[in-house]
């Protein structure tokens, strides 16, 4: 039987890969800090690990004898470049290094499309920083990068409030009105890194951007017309202020200094907002492997809410 070892498997990405690779008859090794609020319910299917990123030892038990790794574990959250280096940078060195030191025959990194436009955020750079790490690793190892678009879908907290406000009919239109950008379903993400893992070295040191079949991406009009067509009645647009938004964003930061916690709406994530173009390309990778999306925006507002 196939062996993966699998990172972030408690976190909304994570947790669906999961389950397709245990749907599709994989054994799984998953790593989980016990400390952390998701710690998760140890079952027989699952060969759960105890560590973190920072912990070795834990990342040489996690990788032993599998025959890959996928490696979905991240920071989404958070203001300095130091805490997202710290796990969406040093965090794949730590364990690709593992990976190679096991001779585990092939790495997948779930990045970010994020990564195109580093200068925008810590967030951004940080994944680039940790795809540029993995390349280093040519001819080490067989590796893939999959930069998926924004992700959304069943367990998922970022996205929950825009789409709660599209099922009661408003449309938050955020930067310009001719601003696009592509989605993805999380259940097409979990089967693009099925058919990667099938596809073996044929497509190594490949990084490949993903979609949902909508090819160039979703203008905020077009959000408002699949609003209107699945709620049956006109949906209302509303453009939030570039101003507004900076504002709110800096408020979260000492909010988020003041409570302790890491803070998604940061001056980092505003400009990643307002940026124009986050259209992603499907082309290279349903060339490469044996892959199609299947849930367009309109059929995943479906299954979520109506
Ligand atoms: N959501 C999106 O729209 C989107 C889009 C593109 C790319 N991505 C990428 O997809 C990946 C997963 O994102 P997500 O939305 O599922 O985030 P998430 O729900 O916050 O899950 C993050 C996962 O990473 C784990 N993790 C964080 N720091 C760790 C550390 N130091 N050691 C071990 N595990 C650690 C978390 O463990 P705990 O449960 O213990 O916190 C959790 O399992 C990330 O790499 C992200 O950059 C996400």
């Amino acid at each position: 039987m196939t062996t993966i070892a699998l990172t972030g498997a408690t976190g909304f990405i994570g947790r669906v890969i999961l389950n397709h690779l245990l749907n599709r008859g994989f054994s799984v090794r998953a790593l989980y800090r016990p400390d952390s609020s998701s710690a998760p319910k140890i079952t027989n299917s699952v060969e759960w690990v105890a560590g973190s990123l920072e912990d070795t030892a834990s990342l040489r038990t996690l990788v032993a004898d599998v025959d890959g790794v996928i490696h979905c574990a991240g920071a989404v959250r958070g203001t300095t470049l130091e805490h997202f280096k710290k796990i969406n940078t040093t965090g794949v060195e730590q364990l690709v290094q593992v990976a190679v030191e096991q001779e585990v025959p092939h790495f997948l990194l779930i990045s970010s499309l994020a990564a195109r436009e580093p200068s925008l955020s810590s967030y951004a750079l940080s994944k680039k920083l940790g795809e540029d790490v993995l390349s280093e690793y040519r001819g080490k190892i067989s590796w893939n990068i999959l930069r998926p678009p924004a992700v959304y879908g069943p367990g998922d907290r970022e996205m929950q409030p825009l789409l709660k406000l599209l099922r009661r009919g408003f449309v938050p239109v955020v930067g310009s009105k001719d601003g696009r950008f592509s989605l993805l379903y999380v259940d097409d993400l979990a089967t693009a890194v099925i058919s990667l893992l099938g596809s073996g070295r044929m497509v190594d040191g490949q990084c490949f951007e993903l979609h949902d079949g909508h090819p160039n991406g979703y203008t905020w009009g077009e959000i408002a017309a699949i609003a209107t067509q699945l709620n049956g009645k006109s949906a209302h647009c509303f453009s939030l202020p570039r101003g507004l938004v900076s504002i709110i964003s800096q408020i979260n930061i000492a909010a988020a200094n003041l409570f302790g916690y890491q803070p998604m709406l940061t001056p980092g994530k505003v400009r990643e907002l307002f940026h124009p173009d986050w259209v992603s390309n499907n082309t290279e990778i349903t060339q490469a492997i044996d892959w199609q999306p299947e849930t367009s925006f309109h059929d995943g507002m479906k299954n979520l809410f109506y």
